[in-house]
Parts: C-alpha cells; sequence; structure tokens
C-alpha cells in the first residue's frame, strides 16, 4: 500500500478569512483594525500583562535572543504597537537609537513608554519606508494575523534586511490538543473579555481580545506561514514552540543574497 504523502502546503496571501462579525471587505477591515488599537491603547499593556500573567517581557527577550538578537544590531520592530517586544530591544542592543518601531496605529505608538532615541513611524508591513538591506535584525510580535496579505509583507521583510541578517516572528498558535484549544478559547475569549468588561478604560477593549481569539483560531496553520517565509526567500525557516502556543518563527537572509 502506498504511503499518503504529507497535505501540501503553498504560501498564502491573507493570514485568515474574513471575520465578517467585525467588518465587510478588506479595506473595512484595515480602518477597523486602527480605530479599534487607537481607541483601546492605553488598555493593551495592562490586559497583556494580565494574559500573560506577567510572563510577557521575559518571553520576548528570551525569543528575541533564542532568534539571536546581539548588541549593537540595527533593529526594526514591525506593529510595534505600544512597544513591547521594542522596550526589550532597546535593551538587549544597547542602544535604543538603533531601534525603529513602525505601526499603522498612531494610537498604539502614543500610548508607548520607550525611551525618546527610538524611533517610531507610521506604516504597515506591508509596504516599508526602508531601503533595502538595511536592518540587521527584524522582529513582528503578535501582528502577523493582522497583516493584509503575508507574501508581499514577507518579501519586504527579506528586501530590508541585511544579507546574514535576522528575523523573529512572535505569535499566538492553537494548540494541537483539543483539551488546550478549548482552555485557550475559554480564556481567551470567554474569561479575559468578561474581566476587561470590568476593567478596562475603553469599552472597545473586551471586543479586540475577542477578536485576538477569533483571528487565532481562522489563522492559517503554521506550515503556511512557514511555506510563505521559504517562498519570500527567507532560509533556514524553523518554529520554535513554548507551551504548546507561544510560536516563534525564525528565519536568515542568505547572506549570498544581493
Ligand atoms: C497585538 S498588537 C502587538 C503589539 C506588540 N508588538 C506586542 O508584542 O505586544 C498588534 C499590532 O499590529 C499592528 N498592525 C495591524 N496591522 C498591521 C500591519 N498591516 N502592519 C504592521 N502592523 C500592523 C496593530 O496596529 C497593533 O499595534
Amino acid at each position: 500500500m502506498k504511503t499518503p504523502s504529507p497535505t501540501p502546503v503553498s504560501p498564502v496571501h491573507a493570514p485568515h478569512i474574513p471575520l465578517t462579525d467585525y467588518y465587510k471587505t478588506e479595506e473595512d477591515r484595515q480602518a477597523y483594525l486602527r480605530q479599534i488599537f487607537d481607541n483601546t491603547a492605553e488598555d493593551y499593556d495592562r490586559i497583556e500583562a494580565m494574559l500573560a500573567w506577567g510572563t510577557g517581557p521575559n518571553y520576548r527577550r528570551q525569543a528575541l535572543v533564542r532568534a539571536g538578537l546581539t548588541k549593537g544590531m540595527k533593529v526594526l520592530d514591525v506593529g510595534v504597537g505600544t512597544g513591547l517586544v521594542a522596550a526589550q530591544e532597546c535593551m538587549l542592543t544597547g542602544d535604543p537609537a538603533l531601534v525603529t518601531g513602525i505601526d499603522p496605529s498612531p494610537g498604539m505608538m502614543a500610548a508607548s513608554k520607550l525611551p525618546k532615541t527610538m524611533v517610531l513611524i507610521e506604516g504597515r508591513a506591508e509596504s516599508l519606508p526602508f531601503p533595502d538591506n538595511h536592518f540587521d535584525f527584524l522582529s513582528m510580535g503578535y501582528a502577523l494575523r493582522h497583516i493584509g496579505d503575508l507574501t508581499v509583507a514577507f518579501t519586504e521583510f527579506e528586501r530590508v534586511l541585511k544579507p546574514g541578517g535576522r528575523l523573529c516572528i512572535l505569535e499566538i498558535t492553537q494548540a494541537k490538543s483539543h483539551f488546550g484549544r478549548w482552555l485557550l478559547k475559554g480564556y481567551m475569549r470567554g474569561l479575559i473579555p468578561l474581566i476587561t468588561a470590568f476593567i478596562s478604560k475603553q469599552k472597545d477593549t473586551a471586543t479586540i481580545w475577542r477578536y485576538f481569539w477569533d483571528s487565532i483560531e481562522a489563522c492559517v496553520p503554521p506550515a503556511q506561514v512557514i511555506d510563505t517565509l521559504n517562498a519570500a526567500g527567507l532560509t533556514q525557516v524553523k518554529r520554535h514552540l513554548s507551551i504548546g502556543i507561544f510560536s516563534e518563527y525564525q528565519a536568515i537572509k542568505d547572506d549570498q543574497s544581493r
């Protein structure tokens, strides 16, 4: 009997199908996200700390080190938001002036408490306003599900990285077991929005945490993210998984390229 070949995977564009309970079209999606991130920015750090039981900064730092971030590197953090990844990069590089953050939500960036010498720019992953071969390290924390086109964004990441430059993408992915999925869904879509409704300053905060779960549930599987990174020309693409749900996609730009 022939062994069935593994299910073929291919590079993807949209990270998930449209979530029409929240928006109707791609244009609506971008406007919806910008507005809801702007509206809920001042609650983000508090709720995120609750979700991660305060391990967020530590986990982000370790993930960056695992992906190869070292002192003196020139860094771009895509989807910088309130700067939870970038703050660790400012410390690890030893100089905040080496770190640039980019995000489409001015509200999220305005809520950040980052060193003044760090550069913050309004923009999107799909169109990075930087020259080719510019950064030693590129990170993106928990923004993958919000990108309009992963193929376009990853091609941009490859372009702005220097040859030999390193990539680290952090994302929450579904647990393998039914019980793990049930637990995470209950926590993120049930408990967190419920608590949030009482302690948040903004009424949209409960909605955004429900949205986060729905986009995690609908997101393309890790194998397709890996395929899309490979198709964008990145090399040594790997996924490191912590406690079954925290995925780190690591990759390197070929040092022979260009
Ligand atoms: C969940 S927050 C993550 C913030 C931060 N990186 C962290 O680790 O906590 C996701 C961020 O992605 C940003 N975002 C949404 N669409 C984006 C896009 N197309 N390109 C870059 N960032 C985007 C949002 O504005 C938001 O600030």
